[in-house]
C-alpha cells in the first residue's frame, strides 16, 4: 500500500512538472521573432500577467509600429513596479523596458516611445500613460476616446506632461 501510494503522489507531481513546462514554455516565448535586420530597431520587454488581454492588444501596436516585443509573464507585477521605480500613481497594467534601459509604463502610444527614445530627454526615466484610457492603444473600445497624458517620468519621482493627447488620431 504504501508504495502504491509514494508511486501515484510520484506520477502526480511529474504531471504538474510537465504541465508547469509546458505553460512556462509558452509564457517565455517571444511574442516575434527578433529579426536579424536592421541594427536601427528598437526593442522592448514587457511585464505583464499572463491574463491581460488589453497588454497584448498594445503589444500588437507597438509591433505594427515596427519595435519588437517580448512578453515576460509575471506572477507579481508588484516586483516589476518597485524595480523600476513606478510609483502607484503612475502604475498601469503592464511595464515595458527597452534595451538601453528607459521604462514604458502602461498604454503608450508607440509614436512617442519612438519619439522619446529618438532623443532621451536628460534626467529621464521613461514615459507613462497611468490608468488604462478608454481609447488608448490597446483599449480600444468601439470608438470611445478619453483624453489622456503621457508622463515624462524623472529620475528624482517626479514627472512632467510630455504630451496631450486630445482626439484618436494623435495617437
Ligand atoms: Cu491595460
Ligand atoms: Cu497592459
Amino acid at each position: 500500500m504504501e508504495l502504491l501510494s509514494t508511486g501515484k503522489g510520484v506520477f502526480l507531481s511529474l504531471m504538474v512538472s510537465m504541465l508547469l513546462a509546458a505553460c512556462n514554455a509558452e509564457s517565455d516565448a517571444p511574442s516575434t521573432e527578433n529579426s536579424p535586420a536592421a541594427s536601427t530597431s528598437q526593442a522592448l520587454t514587457v511585464y505583464k500577467q499572463p491574463t491581460c488581454g488589453c497588454c497584448k492588444k498594445w503589444m500588437s501596436h507597438i509591433e505594427e509600429a515596427g519595435i519588437d516585443v517580448t512578453g515576460r509573464h509575471m506572477t507579481s507585477m508588484t516586483a516589476v513596479k518597485d524595480r523600476y521605480q513606478i510609483e502607484p500613481r503612475y502604475q498601469s497594467c503592464h511595464t515595458a523596458t527597452s534595451s538601453q534601459g528607459y521604462v514604458f509604463e502602461g498604454h503608450i502610444p508607440a509614436r512617442y516611445i519612438k519619439a522619446f527614445l529618438a532623443n532621451p530627454p536628460d534626467g529621464a526615466i521613461g514615459l507613462a500613460v497611468p490608468g488604462m484610457p478608454v481609447g488608448s492603444p490597446g483599449m480600444e473600445v468601439e470608438n470611445r476616446f478619453t483624453p489622456y497624458q503621457v508622463l515624462l517620468l524623472r529620475n528624482d519621482g517626479g514627472h512632467e506632461v510630455y504630451a496631450t493627447i486630445e482626439t484618436a488620431a494623435q495617437q
